[in-house]
Formats: structure tokens, C-alpha cells, sequence
């Protein structure tokens, strides 16, 4: 497997330090050898060189089997241009449109919602990831002025909104699942979310074994802190998808916890823990590994090695049962004591564990 690596900045690059470790601890398991294309690109490499990322950077991304990321952010560089022309740009260059974030509770302490346990706190988020007002049209007029006026449009396209809404229900009926909840604001956005309504609806009726349940954005924000248990699959737009997923991060112990995938099946994904570059926490060995060692896992079971993925996921398992984590979940470890942990647990674990 030809795994392309952008530490990037800040946290990024410890807890892709820690990821890779994990993985080297996979490879040396299961007798698998990754070839990484480390790549430079971030904050300090734009400061250097000008460039974000080199003109043939994204295809030299398609020639991968896939892409992990740290995180990008660097207070140097407060307009975020690079970071957007690498993370943004690869998610739009590559058609990258399944944004998938597993939300699962690995212990009850680690849940600020009372009475909660992992029972309850199990469901998957599907973001469309490459439309809705991320798209960057509009403008400003008279921009400075008290008669500014500023535009930013979002776009919904029939194609985009179906694709994402499909692999929703396709994702349910995959893995047993029974429940897909979509949500918008189509109450007030009448327009474009009109759109999400006609082709829930029309997908709905495909999926027979799967319930279709619909909530407006700010209702469905409401039940998850009510009610998360009632959820299997959410599927939104990318703007409502950004903010319910940190919101759900919380219940998984913060975002130091959370993993996600960038999709496009079939061709290079992208993956990458939730969190930012936390300028802050960076090269102090206080960073949570495990949502970026959570995205390897994610990553592995998407290129089909699913035994691989899963005795990371045991592993992590293991780490938070027995507290070999770091300070924001409770622990007394730092990123790379906690990275070693994981790693030593993959190649220990017995399969039936
Ligand atoms: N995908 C990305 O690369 C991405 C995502 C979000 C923000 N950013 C960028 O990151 C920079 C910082 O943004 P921010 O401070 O809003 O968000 P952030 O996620 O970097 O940090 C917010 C807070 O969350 C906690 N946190 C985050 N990750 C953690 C971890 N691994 N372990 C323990 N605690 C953790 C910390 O308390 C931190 O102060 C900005 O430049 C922002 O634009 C990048």
C-alpha cells in the first residue's frame, strides 16, 4: 500500500508520529509493508518556498492509495490560504464528497452526557464534503464601508446531494443497519433544501429494510445530546455535517478522540483525525494520538484490510480501559508514551481479544 503522509502543522505532526508508529506496529503483525511518500506541505514549507503545495501535488495524491493527514493551522499564517489550497483543494480536486465520522464511546467516563454508555453512543455522520457554502462564490460590495454588503452563496447540486444521501442508505444496508436520519433546514432554506428533501425522499423507498427519518438541523442537535441512542446514520450538508460533528466528538471524550475519512470510493481517499493544529499543545507531548491512530484504522479498513483496522481499534480499546492515555481523557501519558502504548498492544494482542 502506498500511503501519501502530510504531517503538517502544529499537533499534526505528533500525532502523526504516533499514527505511524501504530502502523509500523501493524506492518511488523500482519507481515504488510506500507510505502510512505512523506510530504513536506504545511505551514513552514509555505513560509520557505511560496507554494502550498507543488503544481502537480494533487496528482502526485491520485497516485496513492491513499492519503493521511495531521492537521494544518499555523497562527504565522492567519488567512489560512495554504492550508485551504492543501486540505479544501484535495477535497475538492479529488472529488473527496463522503465525509465519514464514526462516533463511538469507548468507556462511560469519558461522556460529559449523564447516564450515558458506549450502548448509547454508537452512530456514524455523513457530511457532504464538497458543495453547500464551502464553495467559496460570493463577494463583498463596498466592502469597509456601513454600506457593506456580503454574499456567500451555497450550492446544492442534484448530483452531489444524491451521491451522498445514496451512500448513506448504501453504508446502512452494508453493515445491518436499520435507521438513516437526514437532516437540513428546510424549513427555512426552502430553496436549496428543498433539493435534500426531493432525493431523501426518492432514495428512501429503495432501501426497504432501512427507516428514513428526517429532523431540521437545530431539532437534530437538540436529540443528540437528548437522545444520541436513537441514531445508526446521519447524513447532512457540509456546513451542518462541520458543526454536529464536534458537538458529537464531546460525547466520544473530545476532539481528541474523533477519526474521519475523506471519501471517494473506489479511487484515493483522504484521512485524518478531527481535531486542528492546537498551535498551543504543538511539540509538548500533550497532544492526543488517538483520534489520528483511530483515522489510520479507518483508513487500513478502507483499502480492505479489515483484521489490520481492527486490532487497532482493540487496541485503542485496550489503552482507555486501562487508562494509558493522555490528560484530556483522564490520563497521565504523553502523546508519545500513549503512541507506544498502542503500538505494543497491536503486536501483543492476541486475535480474540
Ligand atoms: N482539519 C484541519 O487541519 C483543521 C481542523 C480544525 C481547525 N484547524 C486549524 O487548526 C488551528 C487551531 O484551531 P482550533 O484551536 O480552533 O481547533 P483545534 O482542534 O486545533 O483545538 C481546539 C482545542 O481542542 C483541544 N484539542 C484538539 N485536539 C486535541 C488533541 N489531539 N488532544 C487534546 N486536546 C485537543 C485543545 O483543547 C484545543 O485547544 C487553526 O488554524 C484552525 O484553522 C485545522
Amino acid at each position: 500500500m502506498k500511503i501519501a503522509v502530510i504531517a503538517g502543522d502544529g499537533i499534526g505532526k505528533d500525532v502523526t508520529a504516533e499514527a505511524l508508529k501504530v502502523l509500523k506496529a501493524v506492518g511488523e503483525k500482519f507481515g504488510r509493508r506500507f510505502d510512505l511518500e512523506q510530504l513536506p506541505w504545511g505551514a513552514d514549507h509555505f513560509l520557505k518556498t511560496g507554494e502550498s503545495l507543488p503544481p502537480n501535488g494533487y496528482d502526485l495524491l491520485r497516485q496513492c492509495d491513499a492519503i493521511f493527514l495531521g492537521a494544518l493551522g499555523d497562527p504565522r499564517i492567519p488567512d489560512f490560504g495554504y492550508a485551504r489550497d492543501i486540505l479544501l483543494g484535495t477535497r475538492f480536486e479529488l472529488d473527496l464528497y463522503v465525509n465519514w465520522r464514526p462516533i463511538s464511546l469507548l468507556d462511560e467516563r469519558l461522556c460529559p452526557l449523564k447516564g450515558c454508555t458506549p450502548a448509547d453512543v454508537n452512530f456514524v455522520v455523513f457530511r457532504e464534503n464538497t458543495e453547500g457554502v464551502y464553495v467559496n462564490i460570493g463577494g463583498r460590495f463596498k466592502a469597509g464601508t456601513d454600506d457593506e454588503v456580503a454574499i456567500q452563496e451555497e450550492i446544492n447540486t442534484y448530483k452531489g446531494v444524491h451521491r451522498i444521501v445514496r451512500h448513506a442508505f448504501e453504508y446502512a444496508k452494508a453493515n445491518g443497519l436499520t435507521k438513516v436520519c437526514m437532516a437540513d433546514k428546510s424549513n427555512a432554506m426552502t430553496q436549496g433544501h428543498a433539493l435534500w428533501q426531493r432525493v431523501f425522499k426518492e432514495l428512501a423507498p429503495l432501501y426497504p429494510s432501512v427507516t428514513a427519518t428526517h429532523y431540521y438541523i437545530d431539532a437534530l442537535a437538540m436529540y443528540m445530546v437528548l437522545d444520541p441512542g436513537q441514531f445508526e446514520v446521519i447524513v447532512t450538508n457540509n456546513l451542518f455535517g462541520d458543526i454536529i460533528t464536534d458537538l458529537a466528538a464531546t460525547f466520544q471524550g473530545g476532539l481528541g478522540m474523533a477519526a474521519s475519512g475523506n471519501l471517494h470510493p473506489g479511487k484515493t481517499s483522504m484521512f485524518e483525525p478531527v481535531h486542528g493544529s492546537a498551535p498551543r499543545f504543538a511539540g509538548k507531548n500533550i497532544a492526543n494520538p488517538i483520534g489520528a491512530i483511530g483515522s489510520m484504522a479507518l483508513l487500513l479498513e478502507t483499502l480492505g484490510a479489515k483484521q489490520e483496522a481492527a486490532a487497532i481499534d482493540a487496541a485503542v480499546l485496550r489503552a482507555v480501559k486501562e487508562n494509558q492515555v493522555t490528560s484530556d481523557i483522564g490520563g497521565t501519558l504523553g502523546t508519545r508514551e500513549a503512541g507506544d502504548f498502542i503500538a505494543a498492544a497491536v503486536l501483543t494482542m492476541r486475535s480474540d481479544e
